[in-house]
Order: structure tokens, then C-alpha cells, then sequence
């Protein structure tokens, strides 16, 4: 809705009532509509000024307005109606002006924003584009360069950076009402500068607008904003945006769309606006990025098989943490705890290890700072080998060797020092939580909290509860996660957990192509061609092929009675590849050696270069075992590990690892770099339809029937002969499988 009030005598007041932010539901738009005809019949009203609720100006459109069919009126004829206004218009822009809120001020006339105010056009990472206008007015207002980096980045500028690229007129120390009613009243010819006692501005002192004209503060007036170099500046955008969009329509649209407002007149750049939003619209990555959205948003609402969940757990308040181990992951989670304000006592197993870690914690940090132009907060470490340390902290992060033994030792000897009520987490990436909570004094306080490398940037956080670990301690840790800035899921206990139990049958499916005939070049440009950032072998040599190693060696599937040479490829009765344990004992763990499925110029360089050496190895490989290669097409190579990670999420759903297939999907988003506009591997099955994925799971498993993971699972054969109800609806018939077992 929207609230009408005159005020000083001769100004209309329009709030946006829409909590939290105001997003431009129908109702808003309609109060709007009416709010602005009311505000031009009144003669008494000389200049209207629109503000937000609860000093938010507008958030933009209402999302959830996307999925069904629109009512109430339109957004483009509504802005358009306010900028023809014969009154001057302003907008009060305090919190935010994004999306349909900064379309909605550019129609304005004037535009005043608070000093905490953020604007931006964030459409683009909902797979669209700023469809009210927003990709003509805003080139019109402050030129091609910067309309082009804001629109196809969707980022947020604060007001004095919008006030410097010329989107707002005034930034107001004070209330934005208050500032953007002073300027309607200056506008309209009342001087408030107090100084002069004139009605109508002829004071030289003050710096009234008065009298000035409102055609040119109408941005659609304005001709396109062409010059020479255009062109040029749109050609380099657009091969930007291709370059990082990785398959992303939207980014390439928004350049397209301000192409049009550098080249053509207004009313035809709003048409090729149109047209653009409607292709985006239609088309799949849209729904998939605003469901990656929406899923985002819900993952922090866990629930336990239980019944506790989010809302009726209460997490405890985490001051001091302890973290174990300053190895590649420690280092990391030091550093996360540490920017968020929590006093961390770091330990290291001997004095060289505690020394490399404490450099490298402290240059993190310091770097961070340097960044941001504050002071390292160091003052909150404390580096230390010894346990007792540890007496006084909230809770513990272990981040020593995966290595269960090593890892009980440690959890033992945690109880000999910490609080009873202290929290002992794990970072295993895959270990059993439960053994590991049983050699405690605390088994409902343990939980596990998987973090991802490097641990202070990448975003996701799997939160483990297992068997015995209590809702609060869940609580807990999600709360913290949260506090560290990352996306959390909570997940039940299994090997791998979530992520990594499904990454382990994409990687198999893998490393089986290369084996019947591909290259590691074919299968990485076919996933990266399909979105992913990159392709799966140079992501395990950036990992390093040896951390895989020592878990096969460990778990007994490499050990004195596989033979060096001719190693077989069967084990425990299924299909093996024996292909990453032959490149290990060559020494080729990947960046980290020079060497890996790749060539690098240098141990530690980054740059993947095909290495020949892989190319005979395999074909050597192919011979010894009597196996005539094939051509794999990119569709294989898709279909074989999207639809193997989509068929092992169905079973994580039926085991109820993960609470719901929106979980799972996040989870690849935000740790595996699944591609945003795909929305996850398990929406990406539902969108190509589970009856195509069932009948490829179906002949792949056919084709490889020593690879079991192929064969499709209960709960897909299930939602298939429902007839495929949509992703949301998925829970309810997991219930109904379970019920029937
Ligand atoms: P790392 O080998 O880089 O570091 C382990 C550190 O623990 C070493 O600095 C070692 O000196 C220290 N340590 C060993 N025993 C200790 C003890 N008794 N007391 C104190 N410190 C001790 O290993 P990384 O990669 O950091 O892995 C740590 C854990 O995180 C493992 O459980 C691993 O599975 C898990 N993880 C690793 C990821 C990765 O990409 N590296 C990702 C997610 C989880």
C-alpha cells in the first residue's frame, strides 16, 4: 500500500507501506497510482515527495509476484506517469533503493538519499534485467561506462558513490524526507533557507532551484546517450560479461539493453528493453537463479527429523573459540571467527607448525584490513601449544589430519580441559560424527562444521548434527556460521556427508569416461561449457590428488595386494578406476607438484596447460586393460555427472541427510561451483524432467552395470510415477515413500 499525507501546506507525502522493505507489490503499485492522481488533482499540492516505510525507501518488485500471473498496474506505465507529472517529484531514498525502487526514484524528478543509503539494480543476479525503465534511464543520467559496470554487476553503490556518479542530487546527512521535502519547497519556489524572507526565491545566498523547468529532469526526454567510442566500450562490456557469466543470459541482455539506450530514442530502447526481459524471462536460468534465491534464503531454517528446528531452538552466545590445527583449513576458520569479533586461541601441534600458521593468520588479516582500511583486530589471537589454554572458550573447532585416530585423541583430550559446557565441532570432510562424539564427555554438544577451502572466503558451511547431538548445539553452530558470514545447511550424519557423498560419484563417473575414451581436456570444457567454474580435473589438481589418495589408502581400497602394475578394476564388487592412484604414485598431485591431470609451469602455478605425457598414459592405460575408446560427447559427459549427482541427492533425500532437495542445491552453489543460472543439480533434474533423467539413469546403468550408483533411485522412480510434481513439492512424497517402507 501506499500512504498519502499533505504536508508543509503544499506538498503530498507518499509512503510505501510494504514491510520489511517495501518491495512494489500490486497493492503498493496501486496505492501509488492512486496516491499520485490524487497528489495532481490537488491544487492545493505543488510538488510531491515519495519515501518508504520504516526509512526504507523500496527494495524493488515483490519476487513472489514472479511466479504467478501479475495483477494491479504495471510498473513502466506507473513510473512513466510520475516522471510526466506537472509536479516536480522527488524521492527520499534512505536504507535502500534497488531494483523497482531505484527504477521508481529514476522517474522522479530529484532524487535526495540518506547517508546510509544503498542503491543498485540487482536484477541481473535473478537472471534478469532492470525492465521499468532502468536500463535507458540510468545510461541517460550517468553515462554508458558506469550504467553498463552497475547493471551487468547488480552492485550496490552507497549514496556518496551515487551521488558522485550523478544518480542522486543531494545526500542529507539527516532524515532524506526531511532534505527531499526542503528541495520540493525550493523547487516550487518557497525559499527555506532561512536567511531571506522571500516567498518566491530571489535570495542570492541560498541554493534554490526555483523556476527550474522539469523537461530536463525527465531522464526519457533525453536523446541516446551516443559517442564515438560507444561501441567499442559496449563490445569490451559485452566480452567481459561472456567471459564470467559462464553461460548467464541476463548479463549479456543488460549490455545489450544499454547498447540500445546509447543508440536508439527512448520509446525504442524501452521496446528492445521489453523484448530482452521477456526472453529472460521465459527462459530456465531465470526461474533457476530466483529459485537459487529463494533456496539461499530457506537454507538457514534448518530442521532436525526431530522436530527442532530454527524457530523453536535457542543458540548459545559464542565469545571465546578455540581453533585446533592451522593447516590449510584452520588458518581459514581462524581468520572467519576472527573478523567476526570472536576471541580465538589458536594451537598447533609444535612450535614450527604454530609459527607458520601465526604468519599466515596475521597476513590474512592484515591484508584483509589493509583492504578495508581498518586495524587488524590481532589483539583477539592468542597462538599457543598448549591445551590449557582452551579452559575458558565457548567452543572448539578441530581442524587437525583427517585422520579418525588422531582426531579421537584430540577430542579426548579436549574434555581433560574444557568447560563441561563447552562445544566440541569438527572440520572432517567426512569422518562419522558419532564415533568421533563418543569417545567424548559431551556427545550432544559435538556437531560437525565442515567448512570449504580456502575457509575465510568460500561461503558454504555444512552444520553435522549426528545421533546424539542436541538441537542447541545445532543451533549453535548454524548461529555462528551466520556469524562468520556463511551460508549454512544443517545435514545429518553420513561418509561425506552431503556434498562430498555426491562429489565422490561425479568424480567416479569422471574418471570412467577418461577410461572409455575421453581426455581430461574434454570432460573439464564440456562442464565448463555447461557453467561450471571449473572443470573437474583441474579442481582436484588445484585440491591436490593426494588428499584422495591417503582416504582410498586409509578406507583399504589401495594397499600391499593391488598390483602396482596391472591394478584391477574391481573392487569391494563394483567398477574401480584405478587411473587417479597410478598418477599419485608418479608424483603427480597437481598444482601443488607441477603435475597432475594437467601440466603447470612450476609447482604452485595455476595455469593448466595439456600435458602429452597424459594423453600416452591413458592409451598405454586403455591397451593393457583391452579397452577400445570411444567418442563421448558433451551430452555424456553432462548427463553422466549431473544425473549421477541429482540420483545420489534423491537417496541423501530418502536417508533425510539433507532436509529438503533446496538444501542439497545450495550446497552445490555455494561449495561446488555449480552454475547459479542451472539453480543446483537437483532443480536442474527437475527442469530437464525427472522422467529424462530416469530413462538416462536408466540405459547409463544398462551400459555400466558394475557402477551401482547408475541405478536409479527409489524416491525418483517414485516422483516419475507420480507424475513429476515440482521441486517444492518433492518433501511431501519423501514422507510418503518412508511411510512405505
Ligand atoms: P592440513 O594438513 O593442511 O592441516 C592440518 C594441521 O593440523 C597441520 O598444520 C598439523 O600440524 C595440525 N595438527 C595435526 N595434529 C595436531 C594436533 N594434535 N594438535 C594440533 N594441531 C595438529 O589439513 P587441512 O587440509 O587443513 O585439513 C584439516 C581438516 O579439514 C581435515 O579433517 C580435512 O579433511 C578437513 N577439510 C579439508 C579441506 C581441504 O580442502 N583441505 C576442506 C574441508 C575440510
Amino acid at each position: 500500500m501506499a500512504r498519502y499525507a499533505r504536508v508543509k501546506g503544499s506538498i503530498a507525502l507518499i509512503t510505501l507501506t510494504n514491510p520489511p522493505v517495501n518491495a512494489l507489490s500490486a497493492a503498493v503499485r496501486r496505492g501509488i497510482v492512486e496516491s499520485v492522481s490524487r497528489a495532481l488533482k490537488d491544487e492545493q499540492v505543488k510538488a510531491v515527495v515519495f519515501c518508504g516505510e520504516n526509512e526504507k525507501f523500496c527494495g524493488g518488485a515483490d519476487i513472489k509476484e514472479f511466479s504467478g500471473s501479475m495483477s494491479g498496474p504495471p510498473l513502466v506505465p506507473m513510473i512513466h506517469s510520475i516522471e510526466a507529472g506537472e509536479k516536480p517529484m522527488v524521492a527520499a531514498i534512505e536504507g535502500v533503493a534497488l531494483g523497482g525502487g531505484l527504477e521508481l526514484a529514476l522517474g522522479c524528478h530529484y532524487r535526495v538519499a540518506n547517508t546510509k543509503a544503498r542503491l543498485g539494480l540487482p536484477e541481473v543476479t535473478l537472471g534478469l534485467l532492470p525492465a521499468a525503465g532502468g536500463t535507458q534511464r540510468l545510461p541517460r543520467l550517468i553515462g554508458i561506462p558506469a550504467a553498463l559496470e552497475l547493471i551487468t554487476t547488480g552492485r550496490h553503490v552507497s549514496a556518496q558513490e551515487a551521488l558522485q556518479l550523478g544518480i542522486v542530487d543531494q545526500v542529507a546527512q539527516g532524515s532524506a524526507v526531511q532534505a527531499a521535502m526542503e528541495l520540493a519547497l525550493s523547487v516550487i519556489g518557497v525559499c527555506v533557507c532561512m536567511l531571506c524572507v522571500y516567498v518566491v526565491c530571489v535570495c542570492i545566498y541560498c541554493v534554490c532551484v526555483t523556476g527550474q523547468p522539469l523537461n530536463p529532469r525527465r531522464l526519457s526526454l533525453r536523446a541516446p546517450v551516443w559517442a564515438p567510442d560507444v561501441d567499442g566500450v559496449c563490445d569490451a562490456a559485452l566480452a567481459q560479461v561472456k567471459q564470467r557469466s559462464r553461460g548467464a543470459m541476463a548479463p549479456v541482455a543488460c549490455v545489450q539493453a544499454v547498447r540500445a539506450a546509447a543508440m536508439l530514442p527512448y520509446s525504442k530502447g524501452m521496446e528492445r528493453e521489453r523484448q530482452l526481459m521477456d526472453t529472460l524471462f521465459r527462459s530456465g536460468q531465470a526461474r533457476a537463479m530466483q529459485y537459487a534465491f529463494f533456496a539461499q534464503r530457506n537454507a538457514g531454517k534448518w530442521s532436525l527429523p526431530n522436530g527442532s528446528q530454527w524457530n523453536n531452538t535457542r543458540a548459545r552466545d559464542v565469545q571465546r573459540a578455540g581453533v585446533i590445527g592451522l593447516g590449510t583449513m584452520g588458518r581459514g576458520i581462524a581468520v572467519s571467527l576472527v573478523k567476526a569479533g570472536i576471541s580465538v586461541v589458536a594451537i598447533e601441534m609444535d612450535a614450527k607448525q604454530l609459527e607458520s600458521g601465526k604468519k599466515a593468520v596475521t597476513a590474512m588479516l592484515q591484508r584483509d584490513a589493509q583492504r578495508r582500511g581498518v586495524s587488524p583486530p590481532l589483539h583477539l589471537l592468542t597462538f599457543t601449544l598448549s591445551f590449557h589454554q582452551l579452559r575458558d572458550v565457548d567452543l572448539v573447532i578441530e581442524a587437525v589430519f583427517e585422520d579418525m585416530n588422531l582426531k579421537k585423541r584430540v577430542f579426548s583430550d579436549l574434555c581433560k580441559v574444557l568447560r563441561a559446557n563447552a562445544l566440541i565441532c569438527t572440520n572432517t570432510s567426512g569422518l562419522n560424527v558419532d564415533e568421533l562424539a563418543a569417545v567424548t564427555d559431551r556427545q550432544p554438544l559435538v556437531v560437525g562444521m565442515h567448512f570449504f577451502a580456502p575457509a575465510h572466503v568460500m561461503k558454504l558451511l555444512e552444520v553435522v548434527y549426528g545421533s546424539r547431538s542436541s538441537p542447541e548445539a545445532v543451533a549453535t553452530a548454524m548461529a555462528l556460521g551466520k556469524r562468520m558470514e556463511k551460508v549454512c545447511v544443517a545435514v545429518g550424519n553420513c561418509s561425506g556427508f552431503v556434498g562430498n557423498r555426491m562429489l565422490k560419484l561425479y568424480l567416479d563417473q569422471s574418471v570412467y569416461m577418461l577410461e572409455e575414451g575421453a581426455t581430461p581436456e574434454q570432460v573439464d570444457q564440456a562442464l565448463e561449457e555447461f557453467g561450471f567454474a571449473m572443470g573437474i580435473f583441474k579442481v582436484s589438481d588445484l585440491s591436490g590428488l593426494d588428499v584422495g589418495w591417503r582416504v582410498r589408502k586409509a578406507s583399504g581400497l589401495i594397499g600391499p595386494d593391488v598390483d602396482p602394475v596391472k591394478p584391477s578394476r574391481w573392487r569391494l564388487g563394483r567398477r574401480y578406476c584405478p587411473l587417479p592412484d597410478m598418477l599419485c604414485q608418479q608424483g603427480r598431485f597437481g598444482q601443488k607438484t607441477g603435475r597432475g591431470w594437467y601440466l603447470y609451469d612450476s609447482p604452485g602455478s595455476k595455469e593448466a596447460k595439456s600435458d602429452p605425457e597424459i594423453q600416452t598414459f591413458l592409451e598405454d592405460y586403455r591397451r593393457k586393460y583391452g579397452i577400445i575408446p570411444r567418442r563421448i560427447t558433451s551430452q555424456e559427459v553432462i548427463e553422466r555427472c549431473a544425473f549421477a549427482l541429482a540420483n545420489e541427492g534423491f537417496r541423501i533425500l530418502e536417508d533425510r541427510i539433507a532436509a529438503s532437495p533446496e538444501d542439497i542445491d545450495v550446497i552445490y552453489l555455494f561449495g561446488y561451483g555449480w552454475p547459479r543460472h542451472r539453480g543446483g543439480p537437483m532443480f536442474y533434474a527437475g527442469q530437464v524432467g525427472l522422467s529424462v533423467v530416469l530413462e538416462k539413469l536408466e540405459h547409463y546403468h544398462r551400459v555400466h552395470p558394475d557402477v551401482p550408483s547408475l541405478e536409479p533411485s527409489r524416491l525418483l522412480r517414485r516422483l516419475v510415477a507420480e507424475g513429476s510434481p515440482p521441486i517444492q513439492q518433492w518433501k511431501s512424497h519423501i514422507k510418503n515413500l518412508r511411510s512405505h517402507l
